[in-house]
């Protein structure tokens, strides 16, 4: 795969200009999902604006599946408010969410492995041709649009009709994203779109967040790696326990901060106590509990305003 997307010279995907404060596509307002009596999200805010990547991160079971899939419209939440366009809304199916323009590109993908690329592109949406009852699958017009709108997203594959199992777990997220923008998404949700790829395939799938951003899509980025976050993010929400720990625009935080953030002090303390104990491991080279507090900077002059 070779690309036409090119990313700024120190390395980064942000964009040059500041991000436009459009109107939020999506919004939380304290809202929470309790799963009988185990409550697995509370109290939490969060807006999606077009043309702005929304990262939420967290460590495992903090609560980010829980959050998309309300989102989504797998699951509803219990307390608070959900609204899309500023309506208040609570979707009973994943279509109803995809009705709104809210696409979820989920880590298995859902994609069939022996189909050729483009037949995977039009999957559960395939083009037609012929009047009932002679209608028939318009193959030449799916592989024609297919290759027009991966080409559209910097994405250029050889042979549209290998089967998409061959393409790299990099490439499949790529065709993914395209596929949703070309079906008129206009929140496309990501969950660990980077978690299984080495560092050449996660900067690939970057690059494809950063262009569906610059289509106007507003993306939220799930991920538990703060350095791919800062890479693409305009704003940075982080659960922990199922509540919103850190909720910070780009120029309020470092990347150092979100990163010790994510590392969370007073864990890695315990660990480091709990590590001591055990013979081989060089407690020493692990961070001090005090050099992983912060908070975060109060806007202005964070070293991310060199990367705009
Ligand atoms: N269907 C469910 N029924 C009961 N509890 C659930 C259900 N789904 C999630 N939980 C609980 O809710 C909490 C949050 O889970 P969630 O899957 O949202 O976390 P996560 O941040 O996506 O974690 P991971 O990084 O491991 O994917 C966890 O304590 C989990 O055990
Ligand atoms: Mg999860």
């Amino acid at each position: 795969m070779t690309t036409t997307n090119g990313s700024s010279p120190n390395g980064t995907l942000v964009k040059d200009t500041a991000p436009q404060d459009g109107k939020p596509v999506v919004e939380l307002r304290g809202a929470g999902k309790s799963y009988g009596n185990i409550r697995a999200l509370h109290g939490v805010d969060l807006s999606v604006r077009p043309s702005q990547v929304t990262c939420v991160l967290g460590d495992n079971g903090a609560g980010k599946s829980t959050l998309i899939k309300i989102i989504s419209g797998l699951h509803q939440h219990t307390e608070g408010e959900f609204l899309v366009d500023g309506e208040p809304v609570r979707f009973s199916t994943p279509r109803e969410a995809l009705d709104k323009g809210i696409a979820t590109v989920y880590q298995d993908l859902a994609t069939v492995p022996l189909m050729p690329v483009w037949r995977n592109f039009f999957l559960g949406s395939e083009m037609t041709k012929g009047p009932w009852p002679l209608r028939r699958l318009d193959i030449d017009r799916m592989k024609k649009t297919a290759d027009e709108e991966l080409r559209n997203m910097g994405i250029v594959l050889d042979d549209l009709d290998q089967p998409i199992g061959t393409l790299s777990g990099g490439q499949r997220q790529c065709v993914a994203i395209a596929r949703a923008v070309y079906f008129g998404a206009r929140v496309l949700i990501l969950d660990e779109p980077t978690a299984a790829l080495g560092v050449k395939q996660s900067g690939v799938v970057l690059k494809y967040i950063a262009a569906a951003r610059d289509r106007g899509l507003g993306v939220i980025f799930i991920t538990h790696n703060p350095h791919h976050a800062y890479m693409v993010g305009d704003h940075f929400s982080v659960l922990r326990l199922g509540t919103l720990e850190l909720s910070a625009a780009r120029s309020e935080i470092t990347l150092e901060e979100l990163t010790n953030h994510m590392a969370g002090g007073a864990e890695l303390a315990a660990l480091k106590h709990e590590l001591a104990q055990v013979r081989g491991v060089d407690v020493e080279e692990l961070p001090e509990e005090s050099d992983l507090q912060v908070t975060p900077a109060a806007g202005g002059s964070s070293a991310s305003d060199a990367t705009r």
